[in-house]
C-alpha cells in the first residue's frame, strides 16, 4: 500500500513513519510528502529518504493572484492524480481542508494526528490551550489522536486515541515533549489500523 504525507513544519511525525516503513513496523511505501512551506525541514528528511517531495506555498498562489480554492484544487489534484495513494496523512499539515479539497477523496482515505482527546481542544495551539487548562485545574490530563479527516476540524471518527498525562511538575516544553513522543507511536499505529480498514474493504 502507498501513502502520501502531507506536512508544514519540521516532520518529526512523518520521520516517524519513514522509519516504521523502513523497519517494518508499518507495511506500506510513502510514495510522495507535500508541505505547504519550501523551507519545512520534513522536506530534507523525506529528501535523505529518497522519497519524492513537492512543496505548493499559498503565498506564491496569492502573489500571482490566484484564489485559497486554486491552492486547495492545486494540492488536492497532484495527490488524487499524480500520486492516487491508498492513504493520505497530515502530520501537522496547518491548512484546515475544505470540502471542495476532499470532494477529490471520495474513498475517505485521509488521517490527521492531532494533538489531543477528541472535541477537547480543536484547531490550533492545542497543546498550549490543555497545558493552560490544566494550570487552571479545569483538566487533569490531555491527549492525542488520529481521526479519519471531514470537512469539520478536528472532527472525524476516531481512529485511535490515547490519553497523555500532565505532571505538576510539568512546563509547556516538558508536556509537548511528552505529547509528540506518544504523537510518534500513535500516528504509526493509525496509520496501519486506517490502511488494514481501507485495503480490507
Ligand atoms: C504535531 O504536534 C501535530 O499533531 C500538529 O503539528 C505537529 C507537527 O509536528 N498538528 P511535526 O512537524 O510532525 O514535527
Amino acid at each position: 500500500p502507498t501513502i502520501v504525507v502531507l506536512i508544514s513544519g519540521s516532520g518529526s511525525n512523518l520521520q516517524a513513519l519513514i522509519d516504521a516503513t523502513q523497519n517494518g513496523q508499518l507495511k506500506a511505501n510513502i510514495i510522495g510528502v507535500i508541505s505547504n512551506r519550501q523551507k519545512a525541514y520534513g522536506l530534507e528528511r523525506a529528501r535523505q529518504a529518497g522519497i519524492p517531495t513537492e512543496s505548493v506555498s499559498l503565498k506564491r498562489f496569492k502573489d500571482e493572484g490566484k484564489t485559497r480554492e486554486d491552492f486547495d484544487d492545486a494540492v488536492a489534484l497532484l495527490i488524487a492524480e499524480k500520486y492516487r495513494p491508498d492513504l493520505v496523512v497530515l502530520a501537522g499539515w496547518m491548512h484546515i481542508l475544505s470540502p471542495r479539497f476532499l470532494a477529490h477523496f471520495p474513498r475517505d482515505n485521509v488521517m490527521n494526528l492531532h494533538p489531543a482527546l477528541p472535541g477537547q481542544f480543536d484547531g490550533a495551539h492545542a497543546i498550549d490551550r490543555a497545558f493552560e487548562a490544566f494550570q487552571q485545574g479545569q483538566i487533569k490530563e490531555t491527549g492525542i489522536m488520529v481521526h479519519k479527516v471531514i470537512a469539520d476540524v478536528d472532527r472525524g471518527q476516531v481512529i485511535l486515541q490515547q490519553p497523555v498525562p500532565i505532571l505538576e511538575s510539568d512546563t509547556l516544553a516538558t508536556l509537548e515533549d511528552r505529547i509528540h513522543t506518544a504523537e510518534h507511536q500513535i500516528i504509526v499505529r493509525g496509520a496501519q489500523a486506517f490502511l488494514d480498514e481501507l485495503t480490507a474493504a
